[in-house]
């Protein structure tokens, strides 16, 4: 594909929070499994993260950053809970910042989507069976809202190589305000860290996703019920982040549902995100992103799409009055610089091109082709398999 449009929306800088980033074009989060065993950023992460910020992307978030040991998927998913994980970060927020490009920290709880037979607790220590034993039995459950597992685990599940199709049911969490001061912790970590600010992954069907959505929340308490309860655990959340990182937090939602079992009748799904939206843009944040829905990624439980697909900016840009806007989910360069030129939105996030592209603002801003093929068997990598294959070789272009 090549661009010819300018593209001078696209590279007008825009102020989030009180950092100011030098172009519209922010990169996603995205999950690459490349930290160490023990779930501390590596090296590996560090060029990879470098390269982008040298392609030109104003903000990159982080993939999604374990906020504590929680039996998660995603073997080498990194993590922020402890301070080998900040110094690991510690040394990419470094050369992303020299690189002139800002970096947001994606904090992520995955809730009922947490995997109670795999090696988090263990590999955080490099332990023998007893040890392994042990710590299983002393590790927190999985947790949930409430009782109920998500549906179509297969489909949710890279990891488990499909043997199971329902995971355990959830523990429904005693206290959620303790999960809300792990998020506290994990801010102050990133804070540490050297991050520009926290982005709370508050859609995509994890934890907060799962308070919000009355198909995996039946509490019968003030953490449940009313949009305005179930709302509440992810306002808590931002408040807490805020008193950490001040005006630079943000975060990132997907009202459509479908992906990991999240889906509510339309009706309900428009009153509970403006709720949410509202409430949470007067806590003044940096930016909202939008996550559009994407029917590949539907998990069709019972033979049934779960997602209830509606226009996210028509819906609820209105009621965002503070923080800027930001959509993401199959956007081209061209629409994005459509976006921004109606105002519509004030940014886009990129994801899978960025993973092809490690220049990719400076292939848009140059009108220069966007032809990398995607190495989609390397998208998490695999066990005896290169790391840096799909990863850090993708090519770039000579400028
Ligand atoms: C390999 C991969 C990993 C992802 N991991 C995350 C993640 O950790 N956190 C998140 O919020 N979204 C994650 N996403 C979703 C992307 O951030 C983005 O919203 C999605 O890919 C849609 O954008 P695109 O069409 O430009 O790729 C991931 C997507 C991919 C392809």
């Amino acid at each position: 594909m090549s661009e010819t449009t300018p593209m001078d929306a696209l590279f007008t800088p825009l102020t989030l929070g009180d950092v100011t980033i030098t172009n519209r074009i922010g990169m996603s989060a995205m999950t690459r499994n490349r930290a160490d065993q023990t779930r501390v950023p590596s090296s590996l992460m560090k060029k990879y993260y470098l390269q982008r910020a040298l392609g030109g992307a104003g903000l990159i978030v982080t993939e999604a950053t374990l906020i504590c040991p929680q039996g998660s998927q995603y073997n080498r998913s990194p993590g922020i809970w402890n301070m080998d994980q900040v110094a690991g970060w510690r040394k990419i927020t470094n050369v992303v910042h020299l690189a002139r490009s800002r970096m947001y920290c994606q904090l992520w709880h995955m809730g009922r989507l947490g995997d109670p037979d795999s090696d988090e607790f263990v590999s955080c220590v490099r332990s023998n069976v007893l040890t392994r034993m042990i710590k299983r039995s002393t590790a927190q459950p999985v947790y949930g809202p409430s009782a109920i597992p998500a549906k179509s685990r297969k489909a949710c599940f890279h990891y488990l190589g499909g043997t199971r199709e329902l995971g355990p049911v959830p523990t429904e969490i005693p206290d959620p305000s303790t999960i809300v001061a792990q998020f506290k912790n994990a801010a102050i970590h990133a804070k540490l860290a050297g991050f520009d600010g926290v982005e709370l992954l508050a859609g995509n069907g994890f934890l907060v996703d799962q308070f919000l959505d009355s198909g995996s929340n039946i509490r019968t308490d003030q953490w449940g019920g009313s949009p305005e309860n179930r709302a509440r655990f992810g306002l808590e959340i931002l408040k807490a982040l805020g008193d950490v990182f001040g005006p630079n937090v943000s975060m990132k939602i997907s009202p459509g549902g479908g992906l990991n079992d999240m889906g509510m009748p339309l009706e309900e799904a428009i009153a509970t995100f403006s709720y949410f939206v509202s409430e949470a843009d007067k806590l003044k944040l940096s930016y909202i992103v939008f996550s559009r829905f994407r029917p590949q990624l539907d998990v069709l439980p019972e033979g049934k799409p779960r997602g209830t697909p509606h226009d996210l900016l028509a819906t609820y840009g209105k009621l965002v009055r503070n923080a800027k806007t930001f959509v993401v989910g199959a956007v081209t360069p061209a629409e994005a610089e459509n976006l921004v030129t109606t105002g519509q939105v004030d940014g886009v996030f990129f994801g899978t091109l960025w993973i092809t592209h490690p220049d990719l603002a400076k292939r848009i801003r140059h009108g220069k082709y966007i032809d990398n093929l995607f190495a989609v068997p390397h998208l998490y990598g695999d066990v005896d398999v290169d790391p840096k294959l799909g990863y850090t070789d993708y090519p770039t272009i000579t400028y």
